[in-house]
């Protein structure tokens, strides 16, 4: 078998990923981010996603999402632009080759969506980040796992890995099924736990240590959805995307646990706080 690195991502390392924002930029520079998701009564996963892509940084954020997300939408998030896919789910992905797409929050799994997402990921090549119900979906029938494109990022939690990739008897086996999925898939996994793992294609793995119980709340997952959306389409790396966005979403929620305590603290307060982590990081 070949040869598997261990990591542990400081803060130094995610400061030399970052990069800062050059004077002369303009919107063009910072990329598209299009997060898709969303189905009826599960708007706030989209909303969530949308803000904190929008807070991380991307040119411009558009949200894919069906048409009872529309004044939700267009009320809680004023900057991002909305792009309607059916009445209550989204059944259709009409997505630009220009857009780096972030796919899963809140996204139910309806027949109609379930066909929808299917047919997109047959026809579409580029690197995407896929989450929650995108998962569970591609889940369903093992041979869907080959429609994941290369080089992208899947951000499973535990229940969602073993649907993916079956039982393991304990996180050291899960870890070692990981790394040989991420090498025959070509993609990166964001195992996300107390300590994320992030498993590359090349058989690196990279040890999370920020973030606190705190982020074990319903939303916490949609943030870092729309957090590795909008790094990937300002064009970091894949690798560079899981590493930066993992560690600012936990030291985001670092700073939340400090302001509001790691019981009141919401999804809504760690997308607030990634404004005070980039503030350091600047
Ligand atoms: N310590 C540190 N980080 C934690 C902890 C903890 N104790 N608990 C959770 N986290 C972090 C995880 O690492 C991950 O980044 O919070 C995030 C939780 O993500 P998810 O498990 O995806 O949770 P959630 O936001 O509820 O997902 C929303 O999508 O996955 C589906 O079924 C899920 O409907 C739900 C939706
Ligand atoms: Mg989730």
């Amino acid at each position: 078998a070949e040869k598997t690195n261990y990591f542990v991502i400081d803060d130094d390392l995610a400061e030399s990923i970052f990069k800062p924002r050059n004077d002369f930029a303009h919107k063009g520079n910072y990329g598209k981010a299009l997060v898709v998701g969303g189905s009826y009564g599960k708007i706030g996963a989209v909303v969530l996603a949308t803000k904190s892509a929008l807070k991380t940084g991307a040119g411009l954020t558009f949200t894919l999402a069906p048409q009872c997300g529309y004044e939700i939408l267009q009320t809680s998030c004023s900057e991002a632009m909305f792009a309607k896919g059916g009445e209550l789910w989204v059944d259709h992905f009409d997505i630009d080759k220009d857009m780096t797409v972030g796919i899963g929050p809140g996204l139910g799994t309806h027949e109609d969506t379930r066909k929808g997402l299917l047919s997109f990921l047959k026809n579409y090549t580029k690197s995407m980040v896929l989450d929650a119900d995108a998962l569970n979906i591609i889940s369903e029938n093992e041979e869907n796992l080959d429609f994941i494109p290369k080089k992208s990022i899947i951000t499973p939690h535990p229940k969602e890995f073993e649907r993916m990739f079956g039982k393991t008897e304990d996180s050291f086996k899960r870890l070692k099924l990981a790394v040989e999925k991420a090498r025959e898939l070509a993609i990166y996994i964001v195992l996300k736990d107390h300590h994320t793992q992030i498993i590359t294609p090349n058989g690196k793995v990279f040890y999370n240590i920020t973030g606190n119980a705190g982020l074990a709340k319903g939303g916490s997952g949609d943030v870092l959805t729309g957090i590795l959306t909008s790094l990937l389409a300002q064009g970091y790396s894949g690798e560079e995307s899981c590493i930066l966005g993992v560690w600012l979403h936990g030291k985001a929620a670092d700073f939340a646990a400090e302001k509001y305590s790691k019981e009141s603290m919401l999804p809504t307060n760690v997308i607030d706080e990634l404004g005070s982590v980039f503030g350091e990081l600047n």
